[in-house]
């Protein structure tokens, strides 16, 4: 298999670890100066489960736009989640792993013409819409299409508010579009809503569950034949964060409004699978002490800590997903904390990560970890004033790899395998080394015998601590 630049190597890892041990032993290695991610495969599938046990009924379909990564997306194409595409570029990322166009929706309620044309011949049926001109223009290009109306249904409170945007009125709009639909040989099949990104309300979904069965009725005698109901994201995705509560609210509405199986329920979750699972380690590669006046006319003194990824990489988050970031000292430190600020590495001042936070003092070289860090980062990050967009370091644990490889599109064929010659200290490649010497003498891109890796557990226990795989995804 010829292992191309851009593809990606998941690291496998044996033993007791957490992504921090990784980001230590890749900081270890000494010439690390550039940002980077450790990316924990097994957290996607945890959360993957967890979702299954606690909702059955609802297809989780993961929204691309909260972060394309394509050992996110493969991963989830592998577990059997379907997709939400907003665009023509993210319909063609899915479709290239091998997804079927059944398990993707269009939920974009405001499409160019080009991209509804784009859907139509790739066979992504399914898309939604929430107003007159949408109807046309899907009349026009892509008569056939499988339509969901959008209603607006707002959480009380959200991290990121999408009604003002997106959604027809449910009382108001909504019925008068559905007859539209009809009159021009559309048709209807279902309902979606979003309550808002990071919703912070969950009783939210069972008023948009009863809206949608009021307009299942409405629909159904404008004489569509309705059966897919899409409950849309919002659900939180931190590494404490709890998806029992408001799954018990969307069961329980599901259970009083929707008890006939024949209706197809799907989701379209997008921080839940991606946050917790990215975790990110900057550098502190400058600081200043600056003294001003505190409110008692004191002087205060301040430590200004500048570090190599700001608002304009990963932490635009900060600015356009209002998330709320927490720095921690890579090694731990029982000095006192002080007060302090984090800037990022450009030459402008917006780029301040934490206008104001405490830490011990950090020396110059330092490094700063930073959980939760997949969601709505990635996608959005520039190398704005040279600055390089943090590469993202995988990693999983043995065991779970030994069952992802064998799931398409994460095949045995995919993978390349190779034992650290220095032994079970051996960190992980950093982010900007060469690959790692393989075993295999020659790489073609079809799976063959000779290339397959040796099963883990037949590995050496003296060198089978870390195990290095390239995967190159289709
Ligand atoms: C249409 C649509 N679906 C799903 C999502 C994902 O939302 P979340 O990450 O809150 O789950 C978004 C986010 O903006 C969206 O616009």
């Amino acid at each position: 298999m010829k292992v191309l630049q851009e593809e990606q190597r998941v690291t496998v890892m044996e033993g007791p670890w957490t992504p921090v041990d990784v980001i230590k032993q890749i900081v270890d290695e000494g010439n690390q100066e550039d940002p980077f991610y450790v990316m924990d495969l097994g957290e996607v599938v945890n959360r993957y489960h967890r979702w299954k046990e606690l909702m059955p009924r609802v297809e989780p379909f993961y929204a691309v736009k909260c972060n394309d990564d394509k050992l996110l997306v493969s991963t989830l194409a592998a577990l059997g989640a379907g997709f939400d595409c907003a665009s023509k570029a993210e319909i063609e990322l899915i479709t290239s792993l091998g997804v079927k166009p059944d398990r993707i929706i269009f939920a974009n309620p405001a499409k160019m013409a080009s991209h509804i044309r784009y859907s139509a011949a790739a066979g992504v049926d399914l898309m939604t819409f929430d107003s007159e001109i949408e109807l046309l223009k899907i009349k026009q290009h892509m008569p056939h299409a499988q339509l969901v109306i959008r209603i607006r249904c707002d959480a009380a409170v959200a991290q990121c508010p999408l009604g003002i945007k997106f959604g027809c009125d449910p009382v108001a709009e909504a019925p008068r579009l559905l007859k539209l639909a009809a009159v021009l040989g559309l048709e209807v099949v279902g309902v979606s809503f979003h309550v808002g990104s990071g919703a912070a309300d969950t009783e939210v979904y069972a008023r948009g569950v009863q809206w949608a069965r009021a307009l299942f009725t409405a629909a159904t005698r404008a004489g569509h034949h309705m059966r897919l109901l899409d409950v849309g994201g919002g659900f939180a995705g931190g590494s404490h964060s709890c998806l029992a509560q408001v799954a018990q609210v969307i069961n329980n509405a599901l259970e009083t409004h929707f008890p006939e199986r024949s209706v197809r329920i799907i989701a379209e979750p997008g921080r839940y699978f991606a946050a917790a699972a990215y975790t990110l380690a900057t550098m502190v590669h400058a600081k200043r002490e600056v003294t001003s006046k505190d409110n008692a006319n004191e002087d205060e003194t301040h430590t200004m800590y500048f570090v190599n990824d700001g608002v304009y990489g990963s932490f635009n988050c900060v600015l356009y997903d209002h998330q709320q970031v927490v720095a921690e000292p890579l090694i731990p430190s029982r000095a006192a904390p002080r007060p302090c600020s984090v800037w990022g590495p450009s030459c402008d001042a917006l780029d301040c990560v934490l206008p104001s936070a405490f830490l011990p003092p950090q020396p110059a070289g330092a490094w700063l970890v930073w959980r939760d860090m997949g969601a709505y980062t990635l996608p959005v990050a520039s190398p704005f004033n040279g600055f390089p967009v943090p590469r993202v370091v995988p990693v999983v644990r043995a065991a779970l790899w030994a069952v992802l490889k064998d799931l398409w599109p994460l095949t045995e064929a995919h993978f390349v395998q190779s034992v650290p010659a220095a032994g079970p200290q051996s960190p992980p490649p950093s982010p900007s080394s060469p690959s790692p010497p393989s075993p295999t003498p020659s790489h073609s891109s079809e799976p063959s015998p000779s290339s397959s890796p040796p099963p883990i557990a037949a590995l050496d226990d003296h060198h089978s601590r870390l195990v290095f795989v390239e995967c190159a995804l289709k």
